[in-house]
């Protein structure tokens, strides 16, 4: 089993070699962790995908240090890539190019393109770079559960992993955002902490946000994703305090909301904070804490706001809660 381990330039140098050797390592990235494996071995690929449980159609993120490092993994490239390249990374955008005819298919479930990304981590930058890697990294969850923002979350498949290396908190806290640039105009197929509008900013050029209704294989836009195992329910500030008051205990459930705990409840309360940032920062941990304890359902307040962050946390809460929300 994998022990979580300090960031020293021992275990870098482990890490890395472990990967060179088909293991499989936790790694930390600034939006979430990934469950690492080196894109050039097909053995090492298929476990990652065992590991997760994750269907073998959905394709990986393919993780590199270097923007020299696309033209082995895309080819016809658009100069629009080398300039969101230039403005974004490293950073929290991964883009789909036309795949480079050597990729295995593995790597990008059977389809013509692939997804890169140059992760603003210098920990997981110094372990691909000592070895020269580039590693497939899915969010380290298994599939359909929260991602991972600290190191301690990867304990559902530490068992599986020759080690987990210990970045601390995510800085960003939700997945990175995909931009398609196969398609013209180009589109988002996932939101991040990059917005559709910024990257139409830095291309000049209309830039579509699909992110709802994308018809590829996407994992990310599956109906029932990223969800606590505990039933997630958003509702509005009104629908929850009447939802409290109708309740006959509320010793079973956790509470995310920005007002300050009623004095008469019983339950967890987590006040979320006010700010687009913070709240994208602590998402996933709050799920995650939330979720430890036997409670009957976690209740989140709506957020409606448009600018910033919201609509990506908006984006989560709605798949947290997919099953479960109402006004
Ligand atoms: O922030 C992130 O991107 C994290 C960290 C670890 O880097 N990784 C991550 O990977 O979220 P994963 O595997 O959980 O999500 C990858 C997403 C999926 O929605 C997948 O379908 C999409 O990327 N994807 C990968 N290759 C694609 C392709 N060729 N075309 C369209 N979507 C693709
Ligand atoms: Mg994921």
């Amino acid at each position: 089993m994998g022990n979580i381990v300090a960031p020293n330039t021992t275990n870098i140098q482990t890490a890395s070699q472990f990967l060179k050797q088909g293991e499989l390592v936790g790694i930390p990235t600034e939006t979430v962790y990934g469950l690492a494996a080196d894109a050039n071995q097909p053995q090492s690929i298929k476990r990652v995908f065992d590991v997760k449980k994750r269907p073998s159609k959905h394709p990986l993120i393919v993780h590199i240090y270097t923007t020299e490092q696309l033209n082995q993994w895309a080819s016809n490239i658009p100069s629009s890539a080398f300039d969101l390249a230039q403005a974004y990374w490293p950073g929290p955008l991964t883009m789909i190019l036309p795949k480079h005819p050597q990729v295995s298919s593995l790597v990008t479930g059977n389809q013509p393109t692939i997804a890169l990304r140059l992760p603003n981590q210098p920990i997981t930058q110094s372990i691909l770079a000592y070895h020269d890697l580039a590693v497939v990294a899915p969010s380290a969850n298994l599939h359909c559960q929260i991602s991972p923002t600290q190191a301690q979350h990867l304990a559902p498949i530490q068992q599986q992993l020759a080690m987990i290396i210990d970045g601390g908190q995510c800085s960003i806290g939700v997945e990175s955002t995909i931009i398609d640039l196969t398609q013209t105009p180009a589109a988002v197929l996932r939101l991040g902490a990059i917005s559709a509008h910024d990257l139409s900013q830095t291309l000049d050029q209309k830039v579509n946000n699909q992110a709802q209704q994308s018809s590829k294989p996407t994992p990310g836009n599956l109906k029932h994703h990223y969800a606590p195992q505990t039933p997630a329910l958003l509702m509005s500030a009104e629908a929850l305090h009447n939802f409290i008051q109708q309740q006959s205990r509320t010793d079973t459930l956790a509470i995310m909301s920005w007002s300050q705990k009623p004095c008469n409840f019983q339950g967890l309360w987590f006040q979320m904070p006010n700010q687009d940032v913070e709240y994208a920062r602590c998402l996933y941990n709050t799920l995650h804490q939330a979720d430890q304890y036997s409670i009957d359902a976690i209740i989140i307040q709506k957020p409606y706001q448009q600018q910033g962050l919201w609509p990506t946390i908006q984006d989560r809460l709605y798949k947290a809660c997919s099953n479960n929300t109402t006004s």
